[in-house]
C-alpha cells in the first residue's frame, strides 16, 4: 500500500468532524482521497478542504468501498451500524464514540500513554472518551513514576462536549437571558447558560452517571491498571470548548511536589501553568484550540500525606477527541500497522 491514505471521516458535518478535517489539513496528514460522510439530511452540503469545495455524502452500504482508514464521530448508533462494514471492507476505523470502548478486542488507545495496543486491532480502534484522555495524559507520567491507588476527580465539562448543535443553543440561550427571555432548551436537557447541571447521561444503582464511570472504566484499561480507584463527579458547565478538571490522586508514598511538576513539565502532550504570584493557572480559553492538556495547582493534599492535588483545563475537541484520533492514525501509519495483525472477531 501506498503511504497515502484514502480517508472517509464520517460525522464530516458535527463538532468533531469539522476539527477532524481541520487537522488533517494543518497536519499534512498524507491523503489520496478524502470522503465526507454524515447523515441524509447533509447530503450534497459543500465543506472547504485544502482549497477545494468537497460535498457531504450520505452514508449508505457503498461508503466504504475503497477506504483504508475510517475516522468516525457520529455518535455510538452510526458507529454500531457500520462497523462490520467497514471492517470487512478492509478498512480500520477510528472510533470516537463509546460503542467499542469497552470490548476486550478492541484497543481503546492514547499514543502518549499505551501506543502498543494500537498493534494489536482487529479492524476498530477505540478513542476515549474526552475527560478520560484529557485525564489520563496529565496523570500517567506520575504512574509510571509511583502507581496512583485512588482517584478522585471532578470535571468540568464545555457545551462542546454534546456536540455543534449543544454549541449553539448555550449562545442562544446567553443571547435569551440577557434580553429578559426564558432559555428554551433542545439539544442540552435544561438551560446551560449562566447555569450548570450534574451530567446527563442515565445513572447507575450507585447513584453514578455513565460518563463518570466512563472515566472508572477507561482509565483502568488505558493503564492496563483493572484495580485501579476512581471516583467521578462529571458537571456540564456553560464553557464552550474546553473541559476542566480537578483531580486529587493518592499514592502509597509521599509524591514531591518538586518531582510531579517536573514530570508533567516534561510529559508529550501536557503542558505546565503555573503563576502562583499571579495566582495564574490554566482557564478554558487558554487551552481552546491547543493540542496541548494544561496542568497546574500541583500541591500537597493537607488531608493526606500521600496525596496530590492538581487542576487541568483541555480543549474537549482536540485532544480530547479529534486531535487523538488522529495520532491515533499517525501512529498506525508511523508503525505500519494499518492492517490488522490478527483475523478480525469482530466483522
Ligand atoms: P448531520 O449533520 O447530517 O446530522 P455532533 O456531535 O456535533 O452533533 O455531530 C454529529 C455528527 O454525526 C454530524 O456530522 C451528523 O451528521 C453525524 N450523524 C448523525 N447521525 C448520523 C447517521 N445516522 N449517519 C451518518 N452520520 C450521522
Amino acid at each position: 500500500m501506498s503511504d497515502k491514505l484514502r480517508v472517509a471521516v464520517l460525522g464530516a458535518t458535527g463538532a468533531v468532524g469539522k476539527e477532524i478535517l481541520e487537522l488533517l489539513a494543518s497536519r499534512n496528514f498524507p491523503l489520496k482521497h478524502l470522503k465526507l460522510l454524515a447523515s441524509p439530511k447533509s447530503a450534497g452540503k459543500e465543506i472547504e478542504f485544502g482549497g477545494e469545495t468537497l460535498k457531504v455524502e450520505a452514508t449508505d452500504s457503498s461508503s466504504f468501498d475503497d477506504i483504508d482508514l475510517v475516522l468516525a464521530s457520529a455518535g455510538g448508533s452510526t458507529s454500531r451500524a457500520w462497523a462490520s462494514q467497514i471492517v470487512a471492507a478492509g478498512a480500520v476505523m477510528i472510533d470516537n464514540s463509546s460503542a467499542f470502548r469497552m470490548n476486550p478486542e478492541v484497543p481503546l488507545v492514547v499514543p502518549e500513554i499505551n501506543p502498543d495496543a494500537a498493534a494489536t486491532h482487529q479492524g476498530i480502534i477505540a478513542n476515549p472518551n474526552c475527560t478520560t484522555i484529557l485525564m489520563g495524559v496529565a496523570i500517567y507520567p506520575l504512574h509510571q513514576l509511583q502507581a496512583i491507588k485512588r482517584i478522585i476527580v471532578a470535571t468540568y465539562q464545555s457545551a462542546s462536549g454534546a456536540g455543534a448543535r449543544a454549541m449553539e443553543e448555550v449562545k442562544l440561550q446567553a443571547e435569551a437571558i440577557l434580553q429578559g427571555k426564558k432559555p428554551q432548551p433542545e439539544i442540552l436537557p435544561y438551560p446551560l447558560a449562566f447555569n450548570l447541571f450534574p451530567h446527563n447521561s442515565p445513572l447507575n444503582d450507585a447513584g453514578y452517571c455513565e460518563e463518570e464511570m466512563k472515566m472508572v472504566n477507561e482509565t483502568r484499561k488505558i493503564f492496563n491498571a483493572p484495580e485501579l480507584k476512581v471516583s467521578a463527579t462529571c458537571v456540564r458547565v456553560p464553557v464552550l470548548r474546553a473541559h476542566s478538571e480537578t483531580i486529587n490522586l493518592e499514592f502509597a508514598q509521599p509524591f514531591s511536589i518538586k518531582q510531579a511538576r517536573d514530570l508533567i513539565a516534561a510529559a508529550p502532550g501536557v503542558k505546565l501553568v503555573e503563576d502562583w504570584d499571579k495566582n495564574y493557572f490554566p482557564m478554558p480559553i487558554d487551552a481552546t484550540g491547543k493540542d496541548d492538556v494544561l496542568v497546574g495547582r500541583i500541591r500537597q493534599d493537607i488531608s493526606h500525606p500521600c496525596g496530590l492535588e492538581l487542576w487541568l483545563c483541555g480543549d474537549q475537541i482536540r485532544k480530547g477527541a479529534a486531535l487523538n484520533a488522529i495520532q491515533i492514525a499517525e501512529l498506525l501509519l508511523e508503525k505500519s500497522w494499518l492492517k490488522p495483525s490478527v483475523p478480525s472477531k469482530i466483522a
